[in-house]
């Protein structure tokens, strides 16, 4: 694998090149929280924005919540960006020392079992197990591991920790991550070009893309909710989410607390009348949601409660750090304008 590393790493901002001592700490924590549950490609230019503006632990535990949690929209997981500023004001309360081993680093906010081990090997050198999906990939085929998902980890991890070298144990964690990221793939792997193809016990099986073994899949449930676009003089009316929640500390367009109802029976902030402005799809990790939009056509604006919310121009709407959601279904009110009614 580190032959292979050698000669086929990705190129990606947060990483030293194959061999070469390791990067900074700071950008690897970094890197590492963004691409849980993302892709390298869709981490790339966050990363690069992040750096540029906030380059160490203090510069980014000095920010300012709303500028963090704007500058994650649309990376999704928001509680993760929650816990990047937490990780780094404890951090910084502690003089900028940050831990070194797998186990003191699982102590800090947001650092899980993955992002622990994957920091301590890259960053440290330390021979940690680092497990993510495509690793799980990869480890289940060769050695066609059977046990399905989750319980079949347990078997996984053994493996993998059976396979871990204690040299350059972060170059074989990235190893393990890019083969299954561009050869050992979902579907259609490209055995031919795989390195470990001769020791593939799925592959000599023939179907190597039946592993890992997964639970049949769940259908998610579907839930319906309203945002409200209310929009006066070429500005719309945002709020700020409450902290706790799903897509807590995000700017959004106000709701009817679909989130923890879930049937759309919440209140408007403002009576009404209200017309119909179509409906945004979007899916959830556990749900499904048709958030429908209603469009505020009466003229009491100034029933909303400043210090609620706050009026942002339509100009620079794209600024204002919605997450997906909300940039869609802003998108869609910004698309039929009052004065265009
Ligand atoms: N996914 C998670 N961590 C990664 C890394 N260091 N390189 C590439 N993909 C990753």
């Amino acid at each position: 694998m580190l032959g292979w590393y050698d000669a086929n790493a990705r190129k990606l901002p947060w990483r030293a090149p194959p061999g070469a001592p390791p990067p900074d700490p700071y950008r690897v924590w970094l890197s590492e929280v963004m691409l849980q549950q993302t892709t390298a490609a869709a981490v790339v230019p966050y990363f690069s924005r992040f750096t540029e503006r906030w380059p160490t632990f203090e510069a980014l535990a000095a920010a300012e919540d709303g500028d963090v949690m704007a500058a994650w929209a649309g990376l999704g997981y928001y509680a993760r960006a929650r816990n990047l500023l937490a990780c780094a004001r404890e951090v910084a309360a502690r003089g900028g020392q940050f831990p070194r081993t797998e186990a003191e680093l699982h102590k800090l906010p947001g650092l899980g079992a993955y992002t622990a081990a994957a920091v301590a090997a890259i960053a440290f050198g330390e021979r940690a197990v680092v497990i993510d999906a495509n690793v799980e990939r990869v480890v289940a085929r060769l050695f066609a591991i059977v046990d399905p998902l989750p319980g079949g980890r347990k078997a996984i991890a053994e493996r993998a920790d059976a396979v871990t070298p204690a040299d350059r144990p972060g170059d074989f964690a990235q190893a393990m991550m890019d083969l299954g990221a561009t050869i050992c793939t979902s579907r259609n792997p490209r055995c031919l070009l795989c390195p470990l193809s001769g020791n593939c016990v799925a592959r000599r099986e023939g179907e190597p893309e039946r592993y890992p073994f997964k639970p049949p899949k769940k259908t998610k449930p579907r839930r319906k909710g309203h945002a409200f676009w209310i929009e006066c003089e070429g500005e719309v009316w945002l709020v700020r989410r409450s902290d706790k929640g799903m897509l807590g500390g995000m700017r959004a367009l106000p709701d009817d607390g679909w989130n923890a109802r879930g049937d759309g029976s919440g209140e408007a902030p403002l009576a009404g009348p209200w017309q119909a402005g179509g409906v945004v799809q979007h899916v959830f990790t556990h749900f499904a949601l048709d958030l429908h939009l209603a469009l505020y056509s009466g003229d009491e604006w100034a029933r909303l409660e400043i210090g609620d919310g706050e009026w942002w121009s339509l100009d620079r709407l794209d600024d204002a750090g919605l997450p997906t959601l909300f940039a869609k279904a802003a998108q869609l009110g910004a698309a039929q304008r009052g004065e265009d009614r």
